[in-house]
Protein backbone atom coordinates (compact mmCIF):
# COMPACT_ATOMS: atom_id res chain seq x y z
CA UNK A 1 0.00 0.00 0.00
CA UNK A 2 1.43 3.34 -1.39
CA UNK A 3 2.31 5.42 2.13
CA UNK A 4 2.61 9.61 2.19
CA UNK A 5 6.15 10.47 2.17
CA UNK A 6 7.09 13.69 4.06
CA UNK A 7 7.84 16.71 1.81
CA UNK A 8 11.02 18.31 1.76
CA UNK A 9 10.28 21.96 2.28
CA UNK A 10 7.00 21.29 4.17
CA UNK A 11 5.17 23.79 2.97
CA UNK A 12 3.34 24.50 -0.38
CA UNK A 13 3.49 27.86 -1.18
CA UNK A 14 4.21 27.48 -5.06
CA UNK A 15 3.94 24.60 -7.25
CA UNK A 16 7.74 25.07 -6.70
CA UNK A 17 8.03 24.13 -3.05
CA UNK A 18 7.68 20.43 -4.17
CA UNK A 19 10.44 18.40 -6.73
CA UNK A 20 8.91 16.75 -9.72
CA UNK A 21 8.89 13.14 -7.86
CA UNK A 22 7.21 15.08 -5.04
CA UNK A 23 4.58 16.07 -7.20
CA UNK A 24 4.21 12.36 -9.17
CA UNK A 25 3.83 10.82 -5.47
CA UNK A 26 1.16 13.08 -4.65
CA UNK A 27 -0.49 12.41 -7.76
CA UNK A 28 -0.27 8.93 -7.24
CA UNK A 29 -1.52 9.41 -3.30
CA UNK A 30 -4.28 11.51 -4.69
CA UNK A 31 -5.26 8.68 -6.89
CA UNK A 32 -5.60 5.52 -4.49
CA UNK A 33 -8.00 7.97 -1.97
CA UNK A 34 -9.86 8.52 -4.99
CA UNK A 35 -10.01 4.75 -5.32
CA UNK A 36 -10.34 4.07 -2.09
CA UNK A 37 -7.25 2.39 -1.84
CA UNK A 38 -5.62 3.54 0.98
CA UNK A 39 -7.27 4.80 3.77
CA UNK A 40 -5.12 6.62 6.88
CA UNK A 41 -6.29 8.18 10.26
CA UNK A 42 -4.40 11.04 11.04
CA UNK A 43 -5.84 10.89 14.43
CA UNK A 44 -7.58 14.37 15.04
CA UNK A 45 -4.88 16.75 13.81
CA UNK A 46 -6.22 20.08 12.89
CA UNK A 47 -6.28 22.87 9.57
CA UNK A 48 -7.01 26.52 9.93
CA UNK A 49 -8.39 27.79 6.96
CA UNK A 50 -7.82 31.71 6.29
CA UNK A 51 -9.39 33.07 3.54
CA UNK A 52 -9.56 36.79 2.73
CA UNK A 53 -11.18 36.20 -0.42
CA UNK A 54 -14.64 33.83 -1.26
CA UNK A 55 -14.23 30.08 -1.95
CA UNK A 56 -16.43 27.15 -2.41
CA UNK A 57 -14.42 24.35 -3.77
CA UNK A 58 -11.00 25.20 -1.89
CA UNK A 59 -12.61 25.64 1.75
CA UNK A 60 -14.73 22.86 1.30
CA UNK A 61 -12.45 20.22 -0.52
CA UNK A 62 -10.42 21.16 2.36
CA UNK A 63 -12.67 20.41 4.64
CA UNK A 64 -13.99 16.94 3.49
CA UNK A 65 -9.94 15.63 2.93
CA UNK A 66 -9.38 16.65 6.48
CA UNK A 67 -12.20 14.83 7.62
CA UNK A 68 -11.83 11.55 5.55
CA UNK A 69 -8.13 11.73 7.48
CA UNK A 70 -10.10 11.36 10.38
CA UNK A 71 -9.33 15.66 10.76
CA UNK A 72 -10.77 18.48 11.49
CA UNK A 73 -10.55 22.30 10.36
CA UNK A 74 -11.50 25.79 11.67
CA UNK A 75 -12.83 28.16 9.59
CA UNK A 76 -11.43 31.41 10.59
CA UNK A 77 -13.49 34.04 8.87
CA UNK A 78 -10.92 37.48 9.15
CA UNK A 79 -14.42 39.66 9.57
CA UNK A 80 -15.04 37.91 12.84
CA UNK A 81 -11.67 37.10 13.92
CA UNK A 82 -8.95 39.73 14.90
CA UNK A 83 -7.79 39.16 11.49
CA UNK A 84 -9.61 41.33 9.96
CA UNK A 85 -9.04 43.69 12.80
CA UNK A 86 -5.23 43.84 11.13
CA UNK A 87 -3.69 42.01 14.02
CA UNK A 88 0.26 41.28 12.65
CA UNK A 89 0.47 38.35 10.48
CA UNK A 90 3.29 37.57 12.42
CA UNK A 91 1.57 37.78 15.40
CA UNK A 92 -1.44 35.69 14.20
CA UNK A 93 0.79 33.24 13.01
CA UNK A 94 2.68 32.05 15.63
CA UNK A 95 -0.48 31.94 17.46
CA UNK A 96 -2.00 29.67 15.42
CA UNK A 97 0.81 27.46 15.31
CA UNK A 98 0.11 26.64 18.52
CA UNK A 99 -2.84 25.57 17.93
CA UNK A 100 -2.96 23.92 14.62
CA UNK A 101 -0.87 21.30 12.53
CA UNK A 102 -1.08 22.73 9.29
CA UNK A 103 -2.68 26.20 7.93
CA UNK A 104 -4.06 27.12 4.54
CA UNK A 105 -4.54 30.69 3.58
CA UNK A 106 -6.03 32.45 0.80
CA UNK A 107 -4.92 35.98 -0.11
CA UNK A 108 -4.12 38.87 -2.57
CA UNK A 109 -0.10 39.09 -1.76
CA UNK A 110 1.76 36.56 -2.33
CA UNK A 111 4.20 38.07 0.12
CA UNK A 112 1.41 38.25 2.77
CA UNK A 113 1.58 34.21 2.66
CA UNK A 114 5.06 34.43 3.04
CA UNK A 115 4.88 36.28 6.06
CA UNK A 116 2.54 33.11 7.73
CA UNK A 117 4.77 30.89 6.34
CA UNK A 118 7.81 32.76 7.78
CA UNK A 119 6.37 33.10 11.21
CA UNK A 120 4.33 29.69 11.54
CA UNK A 121 6.07 26.92 13.05
CA UNK A 122 3.43 24.63 11.11
CA UNK A 123 2.73 23.75 7.31
CA UNK A 124 1.25 26.75 5.13
CA UNK A 125 -0.31 25.86 2.44
CA UNK A 126 -1.36 28.50 -0.51
CA UNK A 127 -5.19 28.59 -1.06
CA UNK A 128 -4.80 31.06 -3.79
CA UNK A 129 -3.21 34.48 -4.08
CA UNK A 130 -2.78 36.67 -6.72
CA UNK A 131 0.48 35.28 -7.79
CA UNK A 132 -0.38 31.45 -7.66
CA UNK A 133 -3.17 28.66 -7.06
CA UNK A 134 -0.88 25.63 -6.76
CA UNK A 135 -3.73 23.37 -5.36
CA UNK A 136 -5.91 23.57 -8.24
CA UNK A 137 -3.26 22.70 -10.57
CA UNK A 138 -2.28 19.22 -8.39
CA UNK A 139 -6.10 18.75 -9.25
CA UNK A 140 -5.60 20.03 -12.78
CA UNK A 141 -2.76 18.04 -13.86
CA UNK A 142 -4.25 14.88 -11.82
CA UNK A 143 -7.24 15.27 -13.99
CA UNK A 144 -5.02 15.32 -17.38
CA UNK A 145 -2.97 12.36 -16.38
CA UNK A 146 -6.39 10.73 -15.60
CA UNK A 147 -7.01 11.17 -19.84
CA UNK A 148 -3.37 11.19 -21.01
CA UNK A 149 -1.20 8.54 -19.20
CA UNK A 150 2.43 10.05 -20.47
CA UNK A 151 2.69 14.29 -19.40
CA UNK A 152 5.06 14.44 -22.29
CA UNK A 153 2.39 13.60 -25.13
CA UNK A 154 0.46 16.63 -23.43
CA UNK A 155 0.05 19.98 -25.02
CA UNK A 156 -1.45 22.32 -22.70
CA UNK A 157 -2.78 25.41 -23.53
CA UNK A 158 -4.29 28.20 -21.15
CA UNK A 159 -6.44 31.16 -23.33
CA UNK A 160 -6.94 34.04 -20.62
CA UNK A 161 -5.32 36.22 -18.16
CA UNK A 162 -2.06 35.18 -17.48
CA UNK A 163 -2.41 35.53 -13.07
CA UNK A 164 -2.27 32.87 -10.92
CA UNK A 165 -3.82 29.81 -12.56
CA UNK A 166 -1.89 30.64 -15.90
CA UNK A 167 1.20 31.11 -13.45
CA UNK A 168 0.64 27.68 -11.42
CA UNK A 169 0.04 25.67 -14.81
CA UNK A 170 3.71 27.09 -16.33
CA UNK A 171 5.52 26.05 -13.50
CA UNK A 172 3.82 22.89 -13.10
CA UNK A 173 4.48 22.12 -16.77
CA UNK A 174 8.03 23.41 -16.47
CA UNK A 175 8.28 20.30 -13.43
CA UNK A 176 6.51 17.87 -15.61
CA UNK A 177 7.87 18.85 -18.69
CA UNK A 178 4.67 19.08 -20.19
CA UNK A 179 4.26 21.49 -23.39
CA UNK A 180 2.83 24.40 -21.97
CA UNK A 181 1.02 27.59 -24.30
CA UNK A 182 -0.24 30.74 -22.85
CA UNK A 183 -2.99 32.89 -25.02
CA UNK A 184 -3.30 35.70 -23.48
CA UNK A 185 -4.22 39.94 -24.96
CA UNK A 186 -1.45 42.00 -24.73
CA UNK A 187 -0.40 43.59 -21.14
CA UNK A 188 -1.47 40.44 -19.69
CA UNK A 189 0.74 38.63 -20.31
CA UNK A 190 2.07 35.82 -17.16
CA UNK A 191 4.63 37.57 -14.43
CA UNK A 192 8.14 37.98 -16.79
CA UNK A 193 9.84 36.41 -12.91
CA UNK A 194 7.18 33.46 -12.88
CA UNK A 195 8.21 33.02 -17.03
CA UNK A 196 12.06 33.17 -15.87
CA UNK A 197 11.96 30.35 -13.03
CA UNK A 198 9.94 28.23 -15.74
CA UNK A 199 12.12 28.26 -18.25
CA UNK A 200 15.09 27.40 -15.75
CA UNK A 201 13.49 24.22 -14.95
CA UNK A 202 12.40 23.27 -18.59
CA UNK A 203 14.94 20.53 -20.02
CA UNK A 204 13.49 21.49 -23.86
CA UNK A 205 12.72 25.90 -23.38
CA UNK A 206 10.57 25.38 -26.43
CA UNK A 207 7.93 23.35 -24.50
CA UNK A 208 6.64 27.26 -22.83
CA UNK A 209 4.89 29.45 -25.29
CA UNK A 210 3.10 32.78 -24.93
CA UNK A 211 1.21 34.12 -27.64
CA UNK A 212 -1.21 37.21 -28.07
CA UNK A 213 -3.31 34.40 -31.01
CA UNK A 214 -5.32 31.48 -29.35
CA UNK A 215 -6.28 30.07 -33.17
CA UNK A 216 -2.58 29.40 -33.62
CA UNK A 217 -2.09 28.39 -29.93
CA UNK A 218 -5.23 25.69 -29.88
CA UNK A 219 -3.81 23.71 -33.21
CA UNK A 220 -2.95 20.45 -32.20
CA UNK A 221 -3.45 21.28 -28.34
CA UNK A 222 -5.17 18.30 -26.44
CA UNK A 223 -6.33 20.05 -23.30
CA UNK A 224 -7.79 24.04 -23.40
CA UNK A 225 -7.85 25.43 -20.44
CA UNK A 226 -9.48 29.18 -19.11
CA UNK A 227 -10.21 31.42 -16.00
CA UNK A 228 -12.50 33.99 -15.29
CA UNK A 229 -11.04 37.40 -17.04
CA UNK A 230 -11.80 39.34 -13.69
CA UNK A 231 -10.04 37.46 -10.76
CA UNK A 232 -11.28 37.93 -7.17
CA UNK A 233 -10.16 41.59 -5.93
CA UNK A 234 -10.40 43.03 -10.27
CA UNK A 235 -14.20 43.75 -10.27
CA UNK A 236 -13.81 47.04 -10.94
CA UNK A 237 -11.78 46.28 -13.97
CA UNK A 238 -15.01 43.81 -15.52
CA UNK A 239 -16.02 45.99 -17.90
CA UNK A 240 -12.58 47.05 -19.88
CA UNK A 241 -11.09 43.34 -19.64
CA UNK A 242 -14.51 42.27 -21.21
CA UNK A 243 -13.62 44.56 -24.15
CA UNK A 244 -9.78 43.63 -24.06
CA UNK A 245 -10.53 39.42 -23.70
CA UNK A 246 -13.00 39.86 -26.54
CA UNK A 247 -11.62 36.97 -29.24
CA UNK A 248 -10.31 34.58 -26.08
CA UNK A 249 -13.91 32.84 -25.87
CA UNK A 250 -13.07 28.91 -25.88
CA UNK A 251 -15.89 28.47 -28.20
CA UNK A 252 -16.85 25.39 -30.81
CA UNK A 253 -14.51 27.66 -33.48
CA UNK A 254 -11.66 27.26 -31.45
CA UNK A 255 -11.85 24.28 -30.04
CA UNK A 256 -12.18 22.78 -33.53
CA UNK A 257 -8.99 23.76 -34.28
CA UNK A 258 -7.59 21.92 -31.57
CA UNK A 259 -6.86 17.74 -31.29
CA UNK A 260 -9.70 15.94 -31.92
CA UNK A 261 -9.97 14.54 -28.77
CA UNK A 262 -8.86 17.77 -27.07
CA UNK A 263 -10.79 17.92 -23.33
CA UNK A 264 -11.95 21.12 -21.94
CA UNK A 265 -10.50 22.22 -18.35
CA UNK A 266 -11.86 25.58 -16.46
CA UNK A 267 -10.91 26.17 -12.45
CA UNK A 268 -14.41 27.34 -11.57
CA UNK A 269 -16.19 29.58 -10.76
CA UNK A 270 -17.24 29.87 -14.63
CA UNK A 271 -19.29 33.31 -16.39
CA UNK A 272 -20.49 31.75 -19.58
CA UNK A 273 -20.24 32.98 -22.73
CA UNK A 274 -17.61 35.46 -21.17
CA UNK A 275 -14.20 32.47 -20.92
CA UNK A 276 -16.31 30.01 -22.40
CA UNK A 277 -19.29 29.18 -24.06
CA UNK A 278 -22.82 26.97 -22.25
CA UNK A 279 -22.09 24.32 -25.16
CA UNK A 280 -18.36 24.01 -24.77
CA UNK A 281 -18.92 24.40 -20.83
CA UNK A 282 -21.32 21.96 -21.11
CA UNK A 283 -20.28 19.39 -23.82
CA UNK A 284 -18.89 15.54 -23.59
CA UNK A 285 -15.20 17.76 -23.85
CA UNK A 286 -15.74 19.03 -20.56
CA UNK A 287 -13.82 17.21 -17.72
CA UNK A 288 -14.70 20.45 -15.65
CA UNK A 289 -16.68 18.98 -13.14
CA UNK A 290 -14.11 15.86 -12.57
CA UNK A 291 -11.38 18.59 -11.90
CA UNK A 292 -13.61 20.14 -9.35
CA UNK A 293 -13.89 16.68 -7.36
CA UNK A 294 -10.29 16.10 -8.13
CA UNK A 295 -9.36 18.99 -5.74
CA UNK A 296 -10.42 16.87 -2.81
CA UNK A 297 -8.07 13.98 -3.61
CA UNK A 298 -5.47 15.97 -5.11
CA UNK A 299 -5.45 17.93 -1.12
CA UNK A 300 -5.91 14.78 0.76
CA UNK A 301 -3.09 13.72 -0.17
CA UNK A 302 -1.22 17.05 -0.03
CA UNK A 303 -2.42 16.83 3.91
CA UNK A 304 -1.11 13.44 4.14
CA UNK A 305 2.32 14.51 3.80
CA UNK A 306 2.17 17.60 5.14
CA UNK A 307 1.09 16.28 8.58
CA UNK A 308 3.59 13.04 8.54
N1 LIG B 1 -11.22 26.97 -8.24
C1 LIG B 1 -11.33 27.50 -7.00
O1 LIG B 1 -10.34 27.79 -6.31
O2 LIG B 1 -12.62 27.66 -6.59
P1 LIG B 1 -13.09 28.43 -5.30
O3 LIG B 1 -12.78 29.90 -5.51
O4 LIG B 1 -14.55 28.16 -5.20
O5 LIG B 1 -12.33 27.91 -4.11
N1 LIG C 1 -8.04 33.75 -11.31
C1 LIG C 1 -9.17 33.50 -10.44
C2 LIG C 1 -9.15 32.07 -9.97
C3 LIG C 1 -10.35 31.66 -9.16
C4 LIG C 1 -10.25 30.27 -8.66
C5 LIG C 1 -9.17 34.46 -9.28
O1 LIG C 1 -8.07 34.73 -8.75
O2 LIG C 1 -10.22 34.95 -8.92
Amino acid sequence: MLKPNKLANNKFLSSLDISRDEFLHILELAKSFKNKKINIDLDGKVLGLIFDKSSTRTRVSFQVAMSRLGCTTIDLNPTTSQIGRGEPIKDTARVLSRYCDVIAIRTFDHSDLEEYAKWSTKPVINALTDLEHPCQALADFLTINEEFCDFKDVVLTFIGDGNNVAHSLILCGALLGVEVRIACPKGYEPNSLVIEQAYKIYKNKNLLKITDDPNTAVIGSNVLYTDVWSSMGEENQKDEKEKVFNGFTINSDLVSKAHKDAIILHCLPAYRSKEITNEIFESDKSRIFDQAENRLHAQQALLSCLLQ
